[in-house]
């Protein structure tokens, strides 16, 4: 194993901006099994639930925090009629999931069983419409039994259906890839249909809704150019981006080459975040728009058995994925100022899940490496991304160290991440405009590129206490191979 030194820089007192706990938000679709058989086992399951919701998975993602969690898709959105999710369960009409696989969804999680749960875990709902395949008309009554509290026939059909409380749901999404699966629009059409539905999408129970319109595929400037102009200044809350960072193998077959090949994506995706802030930026100087990623995360080669024993897109996580969630984070507090919020795909089996449960029938649920990495970097949230500066650099073929840090009162954190398999670090950071008196620091971390929190071996990766010392306005860390560390300083 090579053995690294490591200079930082962390800038205490050059603020960035807020990191938005929204940041660190996620993404459950009706695909495969991140719904059903992994959020929601019915009522009547053998499995410990809590009104038909996992009981592990209501624990696991309350203790982590969710700030906001977008449903019911992705592709699935735009084929999704809220009206066929309410009334009695047995009575809701089973229809075709025709974007994941045409199994029939019986559509027993709807609007109500999805905001129980966000209410559940403590998360805000971003519910997305249909643009794809439904109306201006329907996302309008959609707002409408949502959020008017009472008094009019949609507010009363919801007490009729078991809360009498408003949604109050705020976030709405125009569509989804409407590039896409959404309909392949034109960025010109996608603008359109955009303008056309946001018309009717009024506020309701005192609830302005934030209406996000549908951004690129990746850094696609065309897009955006081309769907910005056809706004032409009209209103728009927010406007998504997706960027997958894709990889060639099974996730727990994976190669160093195919491993440094996908985290490679990590640099085009901050650098996609500031051309997309540009080009926003260009229309709207005031920053009115909010930029939101609110699909990321590693994509892998699915295999055919995974897909058919757990559902589809189901994958496992590994240390890989681990160090994949500390780069996106750290690049997110580095560009705190430019992001409204980011969503991980998806919450439970899904993707880069945080939880996978052993399929439909399944009583286990395990908290994969990724649900750690987010936990290592909870402290941040709320706090003030500073400026912070590394020898290491992102840019060339092999990731190499990567860092961010916050600041909020006389507490200092920062986070650092090794994405080499064969190398460990020994960082030598500096802190300027604040002084470090007391530090601590935790680590997750494993040398096996592959290494995972299975079934029968639950906390193979989990996060452990690390030294940290600090002398003379530096702190000095080791960081193994694979390794994400936070680092918590007490500063004057
Ligand atoms: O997250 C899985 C899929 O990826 C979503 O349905 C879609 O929006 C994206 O292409």
């Amino acid at each position: 194993m090579a053995a690294l030194n490591r200079k930082a820089l962390v800038h205490a007192d050059q603020e960035i901006g807020v990191i938005r706990p929204e940041l660190h938000s996620h993404f459950a679709e009706h695909v495969g099994s991140c719904v059903y058989g992994g959020i929601w086992v019915g009522k009547n399951s053998p499995v410990p639930n809590v009104n038909g919701f996992r009981r592990a998975a209501v624990d696991y993602v309350r203790e982590l925090g969710v700030p906001v969690l977008r449903w019911p898709g992705g592709c699935f959105a735009d084929g999704y009629h809220w009206r066929d999710g309410i009334g009695p369960a047995a009575k809701r009409p089973k229809t075709v999931n025709k974007h994941w696989g045409g199994y029939t969804e019986d559509n027993s999680f709807g609007s109500h069983e999805f905001v129980e749960f966000c209410r559940l875990i403590g998360a805000e709902p971003y519910f997305a419409a249909n643009v794809g395949s439904g109306s201006p008309e329907e996302m309008r009554d959609w707002i409408e039994y949502c959020n008017q509290p009472s008094g009019t026939t949609l507010a009363e059909e919801r007490a009729a259906n078991g809360s009498r409380e408003p949604f109050n749901v705020r976030y709405w999404g125009v569509g989804n890839e409407l590039w896409g699966c959404g309909g392949h629009f034109t960025a010109q059409r996608a603008a359109e249909e955009y303008r056309r539905f946001a018309a009717c999408a009024r506020t309701v129970g005192g609830l302005e809704p934030y209406l996000i319109g549908c951004g690129p595929d990746g850094n696609n400037v065309q897009w955006t150019r081309g769907f910005m102009d056809t706004l032409a200044g009209y209103h728009m809350d927010g406007y998504s981006m997706h960027f997958y960072s894709t990889g060639t193998l099974p996730p727990l077959q994976y190669t160093a080459e195919a491993m440094y090949a996908q985290l490679n994506s990590f640099p085009r995706l901050e650098q996609g975040i500031i051309q997309q802030r540009n080009l926003l930026d260009e229309h709207e100087p005031n920053r009115r728009i909010g930029l939101l990623l609110d699909e990321w995360g590693v994509w892998d080669r699915m295999t055919a058995e995974d897909e058919h024993r757990n559902g589809r897109l189901w994958q496992q996580g590994s240390m890989r994925s681990a160090v994949a969630a500390g780069l996106g984070l750290n690049i997110f507090n580095r560009q705190a100022d430019k992001l409204s919020m980011c969503n991980i795909a998806q919450i439970v089996n899904v993707l880069q899940a945080v939880l996978i449960t052993d399929g439909p029938e399944g009583r286990n649920c395990v908290r994969t490496t990724s649900y750690y990495a987010f936990m290592l970097f909870k402290p941040h949230r709320s706090k003030i991304s500073v400026h912070v500066e590394t020898d290491g650099s992102e840019q060339q073929t092999l990731p190499d160290l990567s860092l961010s840090a916050s600041r909020q009162g006389g507490e200092l954190v920062a986070t650092l991440v090794n994405p080499r398999h064969d190398a460990d670090m020994q960082v030598d950071c500096e802190v300027r405009g604040a002084t470090p008196r007391q530090s601590r620091a935790e680590i997750l971390y494993d040398p096996d590129i592959n290494a995972h929190n299975s079934f029968e071996d639950p906390n193979r990766v989990v996060i452990r206490p690390h030294p940290v010392a600090f002398e003379n306005g530096r702190i000095r860390v080791a960081l193994p191979a694979m390794s994400v560390a936070t680092v918590t300083l007490q500063v004057s």
